[in-house]
């Protein structure tokens, strides 16, 4: 099929080119110039694992190329995603005049049927809009669908998400459009659930929504678990083990953040009210986010007592690993945080320091765990690192002031490291 995805972030630039590597025609479009400049030189603007090697591949076998050109899409092609940001205004609801602005591009330059699939996070109703924003462009009667195919792939695991899907979801009000998602989605073997637009679109705002309150749910049950001496890593184990809990999404430490559950929660919360409801509980699922931040820098001050004139070494910056995301980090709070009361900072991420630097100012970008360890007072865990989870912690404890490691991914064992010497402590237990 020939396809064109409009908008080259983490979700429009994966389909694309994966859409091209299961045999589709694919035209990547995107109105950032230097971005599609680069991907002209097969060279990914974002830290995506796989991505750039099947990049190369597709591009080579001339089955995937890049314009900044709408006009040229529309023109090459009958199916069109789009995949621009939805990004959060300050009422928690989404921006959508990206997807607007799109949607009356295509329309002006249409001259046959097509199909127009919506695959950004936006609310309830979207496709209705779009639908209309489309009819009031359109030069001539040209018939087309709008469909909505709502995105599930994760940061960092972008690629394997793409091609392993859980389950593929379209909604569709017309037969000839399921018909044409069907047989893009064909090669992938995959569950294909077909539904009208409006429960596509909140099946996407209810996933995030729900794996965010599994979140919140396990952080909250943390905060009881340390109160009483429980461990909440045996009490998430022992919730997991019931099929109908299931042990994904219940590791207590942190919170959410990164682009989406943050941004998709508000957006849901938003639609909600103005729908007529009042959701509650998702107030209190960001609450109990927002308290894991606060909860871990009182750790550190316990340990510390005062911030003030100390060394913290920081190890992890980006919101989860294998991604160089810093969107809504718990990082950028708490240094931040630390900061304020004086602290001294060093850090040291694998992937996402560049990012960092623009966020965080006044810290030591590190090469490596062991350049943070060195003369720092403690040292503090804020991503779930490979290079972070296999440090060498006998080495740290010599470089380290004091031996103190506060922990918000729970990635060591308290007894082991009450054994090797350290003074740690981490989240619910
Ligand atoms: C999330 C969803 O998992 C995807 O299905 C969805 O497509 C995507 O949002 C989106 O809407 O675009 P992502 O934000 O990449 O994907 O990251 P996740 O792996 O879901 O992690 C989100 C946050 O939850 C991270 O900050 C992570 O550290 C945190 N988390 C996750 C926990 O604190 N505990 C857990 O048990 C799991």
């Amino acid at each position: 099929m020939k396809i064109s995805v409009i908008g080259t972030g983490y979700v429009g630039l994966t389909t694309g080119v994966c859409f091209a590597e299961i045999g589709h025609t694919v035209l990547c479009v995107d109105n950032d110039k230097a971005k599609i400049a680069l991907l002209k030189k097969n060279k990914v603007p974002i830290y995506e694992p796989g991505l750039e090697v099947i990049l190369k591949k597709n591009v080579q076998n001339k089955r995937l190329s890049f314009s900044t050109d709408i006009k040229e899409a529309v023109k090459k092609s009958e199916v069109i995603f789009i995949s621009v940001g939805t990004p959060p205004r300050e009422d928690g609801s989404a921006d959508l005049s990206y997807i607007e602005n799109v949607a009356s591009e295509i329309a002006k330059n249409m001259d046959g049927y097509k199909l127009i699939v919506d695959k950004s996070t936006v609310p309830v109703e979207t496709g209705e809009k779009v639908e209309l924003t489309i009819k009031r462009n359109l030069k001539k009667n040209i018939p087309f669908d709008v469909a909505s195919n709502p995105e599930f792939l994760r940061e960092g695991s972008a690629v394997y998400d793409t091609f392993n899907p859980d389950r593929v979801v379209i909604g569709v009000s017309s037969k000839k459009a399921e018909d044409i998602l069907r047989e893009i989605y064909k090669p992938l073997k995959t569950k294909i659930l077909v539904t009208d637009i409006k429960s596509a679109e909140i099946i996407k705002h209810a996933s995030n929504s729900f794996l965010a309150t599994k979140i919140s749910f396990i952080n909250a049950v943390a905060n009881i678990c340390e109160r009483c001496g429980a461990d909440v890593e045996k009490v998430a184990e022992g919730m997991g083990l019931d099929k109908r809990i299931g042990s994904a999404f219940l590791n207590a430490g942190l919170g959410f953040g990164g682009f989406c559950f943050p941004k998709d929660l508000e957006a849901f919360l938003w639609i909600s009210e103005k729908l007529g409801y009042q959701f509650d509980l998702l107030k209190n699922v960001r609450e109990i986010n927002e308290y894991q931040k606060h909860i871990f820098v009182k750790k550190i001050e316990d340990a510390l007592w005062v911030i003030k004139g100390k060394t913290i070494g920081i190890l992890g910056l980006a919101f989860k690993p294998n991604t160089d995301d810093m969107r809504f980090a718990p990082s950028i709070d708490i240094i931040k945080t630390l900061q304020n009361e004086g602290a001294k900072i060093k850090a040291f991420d694998p992937k996402a320091t560049e990012k960092a630097k623009e966020v965080l100012k006044n810290v030591a970008y590190c090469k490596n765990p062991y350049q943070v360890a060195k003369d720092a007072d403690c040292l503090a865990i804020l991503t779930e690192w490979d290079e972070v989870k296999n440090i060498d912690l006998k080495k740290i404890k010599k470089l380290l002031k004091h031996p103190i490691i506060i922990d918000g991914r729970n990635i060591f064992n308290p007894k082991e490291m009450a054994k090797l010497g350290f003074v740690y402590k981490s989240m619910g237990r």
